[in-house]
């Protein structure tokens, strides 16, 4: 026996399997026998033999989540086989498909026809492959391959996943336990760090874009999927501060308005996800996109211990910080706010940073013409929003008030309450 073979494991895989049929080799039932001479001698299948047994092998697509599609059997690049659909953009499709070279089931995305022809989303396309070409990293998705074909949009192709997105886990359950909340936030948090320290701006955090990691319900990790829309932070150019791209309901208001953006609109978009995670719902509902876009730029987001009342107040401190309105007044950096959630979650010791307003009142004025323009519209409307007199307001005010009343005595016993008296109030007013 070649004492490279013969560890304790190989014995007791010998002593547990029958010896082998001396005679016919290929008869051996009960499993390899490690370091048998028929296993030694046999040759390594070459990669057109793996792609050929693979080729004929279906590939599940129900453990990735995907549909049929009538592109199926189609090859890109002579390499990829296209298996299954995984979703369809505005401008790209997304395939479960079959590397034939290697066997592994990968994931391609792919530009559809008008995206291709459009030159600023062609041209975005590519940032997203630049921006994760190289980049290993636990929390992120990995690319594989990337290609230009001279005959048909580009395409990206990455890992495929097993799970699902947070967006369809939220889907059945909006409330999840408060492990897997940690998990979710501490996870993001590392990926939008990561992201950050190579300097970039992910531009599109969402339930959507976070893939969670293994059995539906109870995942153990997550990868940051979709860089559609990252931008190298420090390209202040004319597209980067003219284009509105993301999802309103978790757009800060520097993106909104089409200003230059940075990590800390991610940081936004984050704060907007945990509110999210926390009060089972979003801090903004309006069933006009405009009128949210009011709310996005004017409205504090209220705490979500208003919506779930065992949130604890740390992490209210923690959403209230990141969701500000003006970048400056939000957590400078990723790492900032990841120490604060390891206090909260207690990870690690001590009282998460209160800190104050640096712009105050906090509020984004726009920086291009256009984007002041706009707000100046919203302004006007936000303005009218849930009017007084309006029949919803008025319920919801009336059954506030016995709740009101139950508050009031706590509020005239504060001790920092102290009432006016007459003299004081005909100073005021006069
Ligand atoms: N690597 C992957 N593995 C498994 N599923 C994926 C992967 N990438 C994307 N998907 C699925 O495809 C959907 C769309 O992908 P995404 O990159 O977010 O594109 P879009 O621009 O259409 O939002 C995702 O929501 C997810 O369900
Ligand atoms: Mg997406």
């Amino acid at each position: 026996m070649d004492a490279a073979y013969d560890t304790p494991v190989a014995a007791q895989v010998r002593r547990s399997t029958r010896e082998p049929d001396r005679e016919n080799p290929a008869r051996i039932s009960g499993g390899y026998v490690l370091g048998s001479p028929s296993m030694r001698q046999r040759k390594a299948p070459s990669a057109t033999t793996i792609s050929r047994r693979r080729r004929s092998l279906p590939v599940d697509l129900a453990s990735f989540g995907a549909r049929p599609t009538s592109r199926a059997g189609e090859f890109l690049g002579d390499r990829y086989r296209i298996e299954g659909l995984l979703g369809t953009g505005g401008t790209s499709n997304v395939y479960l498909a079959l590397d034939t070279q290697i066997g592994n089931s990968v994931v391609v995305k792919q530009l559809n026809r008008e995206g291709a022809d459009n030159e600023g989303i062609r041209e975005r396309f590519l940032e997203e492959a630049e921006a994760l070409s190289n980049f290993q990293h636990p929390r992120i998705l990995h690319v594989l391959d990337f290609a230009e074909p001279s005959d048909g949009p580009p395409y990206l192709v990455t890992e495929a996943l097993i799970g699902e997105t947070l967006a369809s886990l939220l889907g059945r359950q909006p409330l999840l336990p408060m492990s897997l909340t940690l998990m979710i936030a501490r996870q993001t948090a590392e990926g939008l760090n990561a992201v950050h320290a190579r300097g970039l701006v992910h531009r599109d955090i969402k339930p959507g874009n976070l893939f969670l990691l293994g059995q539906r319900g109870a995942p153990f990790g997550l990868k940051i999927i979709d860089f559609g829309m990252a931008k190298l932070s420090d390209s202040n150019d004319a597209s980067a501060a003219q284009t509105v791209l993301g999802t309103i309901e978790y757009m800060a208001p520097e993106q909104t308005m089409a200003d230059p953006v940075d990590g800390r609109t991610d940081i936004y978009s984050f704060g907007i996800m945990l509110f999210r995670l926390l009060a089972g719902r979003l801090p903004f509902q309006a069933s006009e996109g405009f009128d949210l876009l009011g709310h996005q730029q004017f409205s504090p987001v209220p705490l979500p211990s208003w919506f779930h009342s065992s949130t604890e107040p740390h992490l209210d401190a923690i959403v209230t910080r990141a969701t500000r309105k003006h970048p400056d007044n939000r957590y400078p950096n990723m790492r900032a706010m990841m120490l604060d959630l390891d206090v909260a979650f207690g990870l690690c010791e001590g009282e998460p940073a209160h800190a104050g307003l640096v712009v105050d009142p906090d509020v984004y004025e726009p920086q291009n013409q256009k984007g002041r323009e706009v707000a100046e519209l919203l302004a006007k409307r936000w303005a009218t929003l849930a009017p007084i007199g309006n029949e919803r307001s008025e319920r919801d005010a009336a059954s506030l008030l016995p709740r009101l009343k139950t508050l009031a005595p706590d509020v005239a016993d504060s001790a920092d309450f102290e009432p006016l008296s007459d003299d004081a109030l005909e100073i005021c007013e006069g």
